[in-house]
């Protein structure tokens, strides 16, 4: 049977990339965003969803589940990002951050628990940082929502287990294809840091960060925390004060 890999936020950057490598090694891709599909061939479909809306993804999932499709993986890279003065940005951003980065990763699980078959087993990524480890200024929501992620998919891992999903948590290294605007931390090509990550996804590992630099930094914030807080405070504040910005302008601000 062909292994079918589901990738949440398959429209660009990492999980476009990530989407390539899973169908040249001869999977079944289905991709889903809330914009149009790629026009390149590696989808077997793709599907318009967004994952801030419990009921979309419920219905989404009923309805692939229904349709016979049976994941053996499922990656969670759906993703909103805003860099900036924490003061200036707007509540609607500050909240499709966490419905985004944190709370459709909880739909995700929710639905999949309710519509899979008893006997399918599946694992599901959830994307999330580095600097929900270490936090950063100008990205402080964004920080929290992906420590938001963490601490939810470790703590709901015991028991999303018993329903057949284990839960596997990954970090990409800061990378080169305008996520944050970061002066100091090394950054890695999407090509890299997608052919590591499907190599991550591949084993039957926890929780993983990639690139040397980023784990060097998360151990650091262990055992060294002030060390690190201080790095991380000079590159978050050199970021504000060279007035680099991120503003999610995907959609209109919710009214
Ligand atoms: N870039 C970095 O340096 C970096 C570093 C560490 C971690 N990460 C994490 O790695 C992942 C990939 O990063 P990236 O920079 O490659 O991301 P990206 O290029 O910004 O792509 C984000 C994806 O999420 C989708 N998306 C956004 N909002 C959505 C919604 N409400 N519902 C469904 N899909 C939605 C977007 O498609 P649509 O707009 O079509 O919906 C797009 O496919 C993210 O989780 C990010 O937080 C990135």
């Amino acid at each position: 049977m062909t292994r079918e890999v589901w990738v949440v936020g398959a429209s660009k950057g990492l999980g476009r990339e990530l989407a390539r490598i899973y169908a040249s090694e001869g999977r079944t891709v289905i991709g889903m965003s809330r914009g149009v599909p790629p026009t390149e061939g590696d989808f077997e479909a793709y599907l318009q969803l967004d994952v801030s809306s419990a009921h979309d993804v419920n219905a989404m999932i009923a309805r692939l589940y229904a349709a016979g499709r049976r994941p053996e993986l499922v990656v969670y890279m759906a993703a909103s990002v805003y860099q900036g003065s924490i003061t200036e940005e707007p509540e609607h951003l500050l909240r499709r951050q966490i419905d985004t980065n944190y709370l459709g990763f909880v739909h995700l699980c929710k639905a999949l628990v309710a519509h899979r078959p008893d006997n399918h087993r599946l694992k599901v990524v959830a994307t999330a940082s580095t600097l929900a480890y270490v936090g950063c200024p100008s990205l402080d929501n964004y920080s929290a929502s992906k420590a938001a992620l963490i601490s939810f998919a470790r703590s709901a891992r015991a028991e999303l287990s018993a329903h057949g999903l284990s839960i596997q948590i990954v970090s990409p290294p800061h990378m080169t294809n305008g996520g944050a605007d970061l002066v100091g931390p090394q950054p890695f090509s999407v090509a890299w840091s997608a052919r590591h990550f499907a190599r991550t996804t591949d084993r039957n590992c926890g929780e993983t960060i990639l690139g040397r630099s980023n784990g060097l930094m998360v151990a650091m914030s262990r055992f060294a925390p002030r060390l690190a807080a201080r790095i991380m405070h000079a590159i978050g504040l050199d970021a504000l004060q060279r007035g680099a910005v991120r503003l999610d302008r995907s959609t209109a601000p919710e009214t």
